[in-house]
């Protein structure tokens, strides 16, 4: 299949550039910087990502072009473009004052297939601290703002180069600049969509599988959950999925989930062993180390399952593609250790099958709605595997988190029943929502004539696309003031809702 090899430069929005390609209906690869593929045959054009690093900084990363300019069609955009022009004879220096956000187009030359369909006046974003202020050798100026000279450049119909950064959703215009470069210029046929998606992968997960038996980890989550009907299209029974309950999903989850993966047809297990999960985490307080114990605990349980099917040979997850870039983590910092289903025993010699690997969490959807799953299962909120127990400060027992789940369980209906201007509900325009129980805080309260001394509950929503960066959502005060209501009037030990108002950064989205 044909596809365009994007390069990371360490870009914060690299990703993006590929989800916006694959919205172009056409595949694409994010490759570290200094990884481009020289063998594959399939590669229609390359485009170089942004970077934190300025080219004159010491660990700015660098890559040979000479092998891929004047072969495939090469798009730098910001670093990208900047990189080119320092490289190939031009220049870049420092911006007198940074170029930061919202431009408009002053100039465009029309001639340049870059800019088809695109006027004067479209708006651009901008992001950077250096500015060309020599465009490369053979290059001509192609794009202009009333404060960036060199916007844009080209050199011989093969090169382009862009300092504003078409893949983010200010860039008005980036749409369908992304568009003539992929399409008209590299000659993408666009064929890369859901249905086809389904078509090949099931064709080849029966190649690849045979008669072969493969156990499968649910979550709930709609990764696993695709995976599981893709998967049980391919192999229908000879796919056993493996659903955990460890106690501390939301209000009726399990029940509520396993009636849905019924409905599915999946051929599921599910266990509860809640008991266990409760007994280990007893007196456990500090957040990293509940995770251990429920990533070990989790791990046991699937594993002690797993062996009871004795001729499975592969293993399914529904690892996606974010899962997987080899992204430059700049920072090299771990926050929190999110844990994923741990290896399986070796002796186990189980293959591991990950069909939804090349894809990104909106693909994920649309191909679960390609393959009729409910509405309701693929438009979920993302859920922690660790569930409740990260939303619980302090040691965890079944009654908090009885306590939590009835306070959930109204905040999240209530979003679900709220019908917003477009005539959906609010829920789907949220990222992620949930409530915190805050067990080691206490506050007076008054209710009738009696005094209350009990806990509070944060209520987190937030918007993100894709929970590296999260807002903090605004929602309506009197759906606000509905939801604090209900919580203290009908669930007992909490006396006090407060709302979350922190970004993440500097904060996160789960608690803990
Ligand atoms: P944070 O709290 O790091 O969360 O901003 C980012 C996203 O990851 C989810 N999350 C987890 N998912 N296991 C998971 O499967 C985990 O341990 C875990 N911790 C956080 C979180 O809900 C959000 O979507």
């Amino acid at each position: 299949m044909q596809k365009i090899i994007i390069l990371d430069f360490g870009s914060q929005t690299t990703q993006l550039i590929g989800r916006r390609l694959r919205e172009l209906d056409t595949f694409c690869e994010i490759m570290p910087y200094n990884k481009f593929p020289k063998d594959d045959k399939d590669v229609i054009g390359v485009i170089l990502s942004g970077s934190p690093y300025s080219v004159y900084d010491p660990e700015a990363f660098q890559c040979d072009l000479s092998d891929i300019r004047g072969r495939l069609p090469i798009l730098g955009i910001c670093y990208g473009a900047q990189y080119m022009s320092h490289i190939w004879g031009g220049k870049v220096e420092p911006a007198g004052s940074r170029e930061y956000g919202r431009q408009n187009l002053t100039k465009v030359d029309g001639r340049s297939p870059l800019f088809k369909d695109i006027d004067m006046g479209a708006q651009v974003w901008m992001s950077h601290g250096d500015t060309i202020t020599r465009i490369p050798e053979g290059a001509r100026v192609i794009a202009s703002t009333a404060t960036v000279e060199n916007a844009a450049y080209e050199i011989d119909d093969k090169v382009w180069g862009v300092q504003f950064h078409p893949e983010v959703f200010h860039s008005l215009c980036g749409t369908q600049l992304l568009k003539n470069f992929v399409v008209d210029i590299c000659g993408s046929r666009q064929e890369w969509s859901a249905a086809n998606f389904v078509e090949t992968t099931v064709q080849e997960l029966k190649a690849q599988l045979g008669n072969d038996r493969v156990i499968l980890g649910l979550s709930g989550g709609v990764d696993s959950s695709v995976a599981a009907v893709l998967l049980s299209k391919a192999i229908g029974n000879r796919l056993t999925c493996i659903f955990v309950d460890h106690g501390m999903l939301r209000k009726n989850e399990f029940s509520d989930v396993m009636r849905d993966y019924e409905g599915l047809g999946l051929n599921v297990i599910g266990v509860d062993a809640s008991e266990k999960f409760f007994k280990d985490l007893e007196g456990v307080t500090e957040p990293e180390k509940k995770r251990k114990i429920i990533g070990r605990d989790f791990v046991e349980v699937f594993n002690a399952e797993a062996k009871k099917i004795t001729d499975a040979k592969w293993l399914a997850q529904g690892t996606i593609y974010p899962d997987r870039i080899e992204s430059l983590n700049i920072t090299g910092k771990v926050i929190k250790s999110h844990h994923n289903v741990g290896g399986l025993p070796e002796e186990m010699h189980l293959s591991l099958c990950e069909p939804l690997k090349w894809l990104f969490k909106d693909e994920v959807r649309r191909v679960g709605r390609q393959l009729n799953i409910p509405e309701h299962l693929i438009g979920r909120h993302p859920f922690p595997g660790p569930g409740l127990a990260v939303r619980i400060l302090g040691a965890i027992t079944p009654e908090k988190v009885q306590v939590l789940q009835e306070a959930d369980d109204i905040f999240i209906r209530a979003l679900r029943n709220w019908k917003t201007d477009d005539g959906d509900i609010l829920y789907n325009k949220i990222w992620q929502a949930g409530a915190i129980l805050l067990s080691e805080v206490k506050s007076v309260g008054v209710m009738g004539d009696e005094r209350t001394y009990e806990n509070p509950v944060a209520l987190r929503a937030v918007t993100s696309t894709d929970a590296m960066t999260a807002d903090w959502a605004h929602l309506p005060y009197e759906l606000m003031a509905q939801v604090s209501t209900d919580i203290i009037n009908k669930v007992k030990g909490v006396n006090r809702v407060c709302y979350d108002i922190s970004s993440k950064p500097p904060s996160t989205i789960e608690w803990e």
